[in-house]
């Protein structure tokens, strides 16, 4: 009798246990200050859509042009893609929007935003938290209800100044990015664990959506590994590669893995510390996201002076492969990369790119 209750009570604690550490990365993310825009401004603050005056947007900052919308159909034609609740904000050529939020000295963080263009043009935010700021294309089409985007950065003290920035100079002064709810995660800085020379490997820490995404999050180009939203990783191609979690997306192992969505121009890599002349085994899976993304796949990879090919056919349905190679190191540093050979596109949504999925990439010395 006293076994099996021991017994029952460690089958609670275990479940208990791993219900925590299913919910673990949901709970570290918080929504900025009236994040998703929902609490409305003062009306005698706006003229139609327009925002009247620097403190207008309850909880932030503003410059310039800034409009308070509605999602759905617009009068023009226009159509606003506002997932994450019912409001959003637009941004007019050059006008900004900004807060100052409490962050942890030297903690990596990365913002997640709800953002889409609003025009057939070309568009890009411009999000800084100085001394950092980069720039955000939102001219590929990923998904046609808005993309979800994830931004990292390093605090360098106890406030962070947050701004999101159109550096656009439209001739139609009604485009510019649309902004539809903002979140923040603090991430863990990513550890090695023994046998595995690859960190973050599983892409466990992520930019897991505060929102609902069920179409992923997108992590822009030529974001660093010690600034990444993908703690560990280099996104150092010219396109997006995409953030996929298990509650939306067939994920094989845990919660998190890549979906590499702009064939040869979305390439995510790490740099491992190895030693010269010495073999090592790299290990990965291949699968799809269940997300109606059909096709053969291949997904290459590179380390020194080694490749793989690794072909993958996809009926949607999410499954995995894994595959390994060896290769030689040459240096003390070596980049294993990894990107599609191929594009595709979803068969319910011609305008919506995706991919091979990448998850659980190990490497370690052969003896
Ligand atoms: C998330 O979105 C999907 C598809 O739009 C919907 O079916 C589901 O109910 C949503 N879940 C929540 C928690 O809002
Ligand atoms: C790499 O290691 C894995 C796991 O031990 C093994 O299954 C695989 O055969 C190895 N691959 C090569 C090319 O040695």
């Amino acid at each position: 009798m006293a076994v099996a209750v021991t017994f029952v009570l460690c089958l609670t604690l275990l479940l208990a246990a791993s219900a925590f550490a299913a919910v673990r990365p949901r709970v570290a993310e918080v929504y900025l200050q009236n994040g998703n825009f929902e609490e409305k401004p003062d009306p005698k603050n706006l003229q139609k859509t327009k925002l009247i005056g620097k403190y207008a947007l309850p909880k932030w900052e503003i410059t310039g042009l800034v409009e308070y919308v509605t999602g759905g159909p617009q009068p023009g034609g226009m159509f606003f893609p506002v997932t994450h609740g019912v409001h959003a904000v637009r941004l007019g050529n050059d006008a900004t929007i900004s807060q100052t939020i409490k962050v942890k000295p030297g903690q990596l963080y990365a913002l997640i935003l709800g953002a889409s263009r609003t025009c057939a043009q070309d568009e890009v935010l411009r999000i800084s938290v100085p001394p950092q700021s980069g720039d955000v294309p939102l001219q590929t089409l990923y998904s046609l209800n808005g993309d979800v985007i994830a931004w990292g950065f390093r605090a360098s003290s106890d406030i962070a100044k947050v701004t999101f920035h159109n550096p656009g100079v439209q001739e139609d002064p009604t485009c510019g990015p649309l902004l539809d709810a903002i979140a923040i995660r603090e991430f863990y800085p990513p550890i090695l664990t023994r046998g595995n020379l690859v960190k973050n490997s599983g892409f466990e820490e992520g930019p897991f959506p505060i929102f609902n995404s069920t179409s992923g999050v997108l992590l822009p180009p030529k974001q660093q590994d010690f600034l990444s939203p993908l703690p560990g990783w280099i996104i150092e191609s010219l396109k997006a590669v995409k953030f996929i979690d298990s509650w939306h997306f067939n994920v094989p192992f845990g919660h998190g893995a890549v979906e590499l969505v702009a064939g040869r121009e979305s390439a995510i890599a790490q740099i491992l510390r190895t030693v010269p002349n010495k073999v090592y085994n790299l290990t990965f899976a291949v699968g799809d996201a269940k997300n109606g993304c059909h096709g053969s796949m291949m997904v290459e990879a590179f380390a020194a002076k080694d490749t793989l090919k690794v072909p993958y056919k996809s009926v949607g349905k999410g499954g995995f492969k894994t595959a390994s190679f060896r290769f030689k190191a040459t240096e003390a540093r070596t980049r294993i990369t990894f990107y599609s050979s191929y594009y595709h596109t979803r068969i319910d949504d011609f305008g919506s790119l995706c991919g091979p999925v990448l998850d659980q990439v190990v490497v370690f010395p052969v003896a």
